[in-house]
């Protein structure tokens, strides 16, 4: 038996700064064949390495536990800052033990604990404009080489932190997006290796980011600080274990930077004739003209917490693919793909050479830059030469969502490479992929894929380029499931169900946005905020859930139990008849409006069918953990909801008020109807769709759940027929006119009408993306049954148009996969990966009788059985690679 491997804490890698009480450790299993299953597992803790190989000294040990779960929280409190090393070996069955895992690691934050530091700023102009950034430093001295160094540091504003002439960690638009009146997050790095005896410096640059900067659409600023702040503390744990704190304080110093203004919208002015490499190595430096910084009037009350997912880095670079030359002395680079992050430029040119540069997602039919649609967000660099060797750049305090980058100023034709794309975001792993054999389908999962790149930064954010880049929570909701397919977005999304629970009213309401900035804007000007909304609020309940079905891990329901109670009895308190009012966003951007007589989906119908359903989510995380009565109160409700739904909108026919497809949909996916209406129902379904000439009318809501539902009610022929759709409105479209992100709109550009209104026309807006889970688990057939993938269910679908399909997903318990392929002379090949400790069950339609199995070597056979005509249910797959061959005609 070989180790168990891919060893995280709370699901991060060797997290640095862990401040939560008892974390959780998990792990997968190598793949085996002689035996299945974990029995039992057991973990060791120690504080080194050594300690830990040699298994003396050990801080814990869980012995051995009974247990099939590859996780488990550790069975005590860890001190704050303490450094622990841990292993774990597993059990299968017929009793052998598996070596133990190689080591890893995490480290303990402040767990709450004051730092011995003082919050400080250095006002560079004053408040309300985009003020050059900071550079702020201090220094302390050393006698001894500390066996262990480590720099904790945040900030109300971003930071990039130094130590000694070096940056540290290569992490960016730090400590990220909170709101910061509550909760900032803090990061640790071990700079062990960085300090030395004598004279040291650290320092940090400082910039506005989110906390001081834009944000939103009314084009103000200072959402939470007038100044930004910063708050370091370096912890020396010398060679006895004895422990010296240096506290960032008014012995630190500032500068103005050669950043000389940076926003997150307008972009980011830097003069390199500024730069002083020496600012922060040990000794005077060149640059004059450093201050004493002030240390924070205003008191932080805002709970301090290690940070939770992984930040923002740059996870790709991409070349230029071609420069041209636009007009005299602008160039245009096209990097071949929309992102969102900063360009590296690399230029020579003389001392003081202004160049400007200019973002923008599109071009326009005169080959020109395309800024129309990012509204009042600048999205304009400057960079100011220094002169002399090839300078490279690239902005530190701001972002952009672009595909194509103008610059101006440069006095000859610039070379491809003095252009590449840092593309930003928060850096999770690759968790899923889908491929067929309809190259523009694929295409359409590469855009998907870059969608989530280009709007998980840090928060999940509706678009990255116009002044909004916000939280919105109906984006995130539809795109949650299929955001947990394609990239480990658990500790991502998690930290964003705490941003939900911050933004989350008095009386229960979750936003529209979190961090809620409206609710900032609407204190300012003494009104109320209203949340509340249908689809956008629901995401305090349906990410949570989400999330548990994708872990099986009920923390994620604990941590927002509260939360969601509160919110499905906020509804209920401020439901009218028990239907939910109309006033929420409806289906947005439906293309119900196109024609005169087609009305929208009613937006109190869809308040209701969501009523519904954060409360039967919200009942049966009550069941999970265990809450019965609470669980009985919010099924009572769901009962009455049920009914109220049929009365408000179901006719005896079937037929639902507004008479749409995200009605009909909406209806069918949350389980509103008496079982013997839904065949009606799918009949209107059927008929609006054919009414619109075999099309999607569908918004952000009812997109997400019409392929699903046409699926689940057997009309997956229909279903594919949409996504193989290549004109107005369908997913392929965009795809056919040169897409490579989602667009907010069907037709955010068309070769007939050009740019959509641009008042609201991203091309980088992930939520029309959320058919992502359907390709996977109903075009593939990659699916589960419960939660944490422990039982997978596997339903290919051959579909017409697609010779092939194949999905595969990282499971916690590992690789799991799912393919079918039609063969020339009739017939359908399934083939199925199920990682170890898993189980899987497949239906499969088979044509004609006859399904040859080829199992893995040491697999028992899985059990064939015929549960209805053509209908094979496979049970008892084990973990291996499975293949079944059904011949005969007919896929
Ligand atoms: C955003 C959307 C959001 C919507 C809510 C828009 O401005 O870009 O993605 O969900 O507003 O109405």
């Amino acid at each position: 038996m070989r180790p168990p491997h891919s060893l995280l804490c709370e699901y991060l890698v060797n997290p640095q700064n862990v401040d939560l009480a008892r974390p959780q450790l998990s792990w997968k299993l190598a793949n085996r064949s002689e035996c299945t299953c974990q029995i039992g597992c057991e973990v060791r803790v120690a504080a080194t390495e050594k300690n830990l190989r040699s298994k003396r000294r050990l801080v814990w040990e869980s012995g051995r536990v009974r247990s099939a779960l590859t996780a488990m929280r550790i069975g005590f409190d860890p001190a704050p800052h303490s450094r622990l090393w841990w292993a774990v070996r597993e059990w299968g069955e017929g009793e052998q033990v598996s070596p133990w895992s190689k080591p890893a690691q995490f480290s303990i934050g402040f767990r709450g604990g004051d730092w011995p530091a003082n919050w400080i700023e250095f006002p560079t102009g004053p408040t309300g404009q985009a003020n050059p950034a900071r550079l702020l430093r201090g220094n302390f001295s050393i006698i001894e080489l500390p066996r262990r160094a480590t720099i904790f540091m945040t900030a109300i504003g971003l930071f990039e932190p130094w130590l000694n002439g070096q940056r540290v960690g290569c992490d960016f638009l730090l400590p990220g997006w909170t709101d910061y009146s509550q909760r900032i997050e803090t990061m640790a790095y071990d700079v062990t290796a960085l300090v030395r005896t004598g004279m040291n410096r650290w320092g940090a640059w400082l910039g506005d980011g989110w906390a001081c900067g834009r944000l939103g659409f009314q084009g103000r600023r200072n959402f939470y600080s007038a100044e930004p702040a910063l708050l370091g503390v370096l912890r020396l744990e010398a060679e006895d274990g004895s422990v010296c704190w240096i506290g960032t304080g008014a012995d630190w110093t500032g500068w103005d930077s050669p950043i000389r203004s940076a926003d997150l919208y307008d972009g980011e002015c830097y003069d390199a004739r500024r730069e002083d490499p020496s600012w922060c190595q040990a000794g005077p430096g060149y640059s004059s003209g450093w201050q004493p910084v002030q240390l924070r009037k205003e008191r932080v009350t805002a709970e301090l917490l290690g940070k939770s997912s992984e930040p923002v880095r740059t996870v790709a670079e991409l070349s230029a693919q071609s420069v041209i030359q636009s007009n005299t002395g602008v160039w245009i680079f096209d990097l071949g793909q929309n992102i969102a992050g900063v360009v590296r430029l690399r230029v020579q040119a003389k001392r003081g050479t202004r160049l400007t540069l200019r973002h923008g997602e599109m071009l326009r039919p005169d080959g020109s830059l395309y800024i129309e649609n990012l509204r009042s967000a600048r999205c304009t660099d400057t960079y100011i030469c220094r002169g002399g060797e090839t300078e490279i750049w690239n902005p530190r305090f701001t972002f952009h969502g672009f595909r194509y980058v103008e610059i101006s100023g440069l006095k000859t034709r610039p070379q491809r490479d003095a252009v590449t794309g840092l593309v930003w975001s928060s850096d999770l792993a690759d968790t899923g992929g889908f491929a067929c054999s309809q190259p523009l389908i694929n295409r359409l999962q590469s855009n998907i894929r870059w969608g989530q790149i280009g709007n998980f930064l840090d928060v999940p954010t509706d678009c990255p380029q116009r002044d909004e880049r916000l939280g919105w929570t109906g984006d995130a909701q539809v795109f949650t499931p299929t955001a947990l397919f394609n990239f480990a977005a658990v500790p991502f999304l998690r930290k964003y169900c705490a941003d939900l629970r911050d933004a989350q009213s008095k009386d229960g309401a979750f936003p529209d946005v979190a961090p809620d900035v409206f609710a900032i804007e609407a204190r300012r000007e003494g009104r109320d905020s209203v949340g509340g909304n249908a689809a956008w609020a629901d995401a305090g309940v349906i990410i949570p859930w989400a999330l548990y079905a994708e872990t099986g891990d009920k923390t994620h329901l604990e941590e927002n139990f509260s939360a969601m109670c509160r919110w499905v009895e906020y509804q209920e308190r401020t439901a009218v008849n028990g239907l939910r009012p109309d006033t929420a966003y409806g289906d947005w951007v439906a293309t119900e409006a196109v024609r005169a007589d087609w009305a929208p989906t009613p937006s109190d119908l869809i308040g209701t069918a969501y009523f519904a359903r954060s409360t039967v989510l919200t009942a049966r995380a009550a069941e999970v953990l265990g809450e019965k009565r609470v669980g009985k109160k919010f099924r009572r409700l769901h009962g009455k909801i049920l009914a109220a739904f049929r009365r408000g909108y179901v006719a005896p026919s079937g037929r639902l008020v507004g008479d749409t497809q995200t009605a009909y949909a909406l209806a069918l996916a949350f389980d509103l109807l008496p079982p013997p209406m839904r065949p009606a129902a799918v009949r209107y379904l059927l008929r609006s769709i054919e009414r619109r000439g075999y099309h999607l009318s569908t918004g952000f809501v009812g997109t997400p759940l019409i392929c699903p539902v046409l699926t689940a009610h057997g009309q997956h022929d229909l279903a594919a027929r949409l996504l193989l759709n290549e004109d107005y409105p369908s997913w392929l479209m965009p795809v056919k006119n040169g897409a490579t992100t989602m667009w907010e709109r069907w037709n955010s550009w068309t070769p007939e009408d050009g740019f959509g209104p641009v008042g609201m026309n991203s091309f980088n807006h992930y939520a029309f993306g959320a058919v992502g889970e359907w390709l996977y688990r109903d075009v593939a057939g990659l699916g589960q049954l419960g939660v944490g993938w422990k039982h997978l269910h596997f339903v290919p679908r051959p579909a017409p148009g697609l010779d092939h399909a194949e999905a595969w997903h990282e499971t916690p318990e590992g690789r799991a996969e799912c393919g079918w392929r039609r063969y020339a002379r009739g017939g359908c090949d399934f083939e199925f990966l199920v990682p170890p400790n898993s189980t899987a069950t497949a239906t499969l339609t088979v044509a004609s009788a006859g399904v040859k199995m080829i199992k893995p070597k040491h697999a028992a056979a899985a059990r064939l059985l015929e549960i209805e005509p053509g209908v094979v249910r496979v049970e008892d797959i084990g973990p291996g690679r499975w293949r079944f061959r059904a011949r005969g005609t007919g896929y």
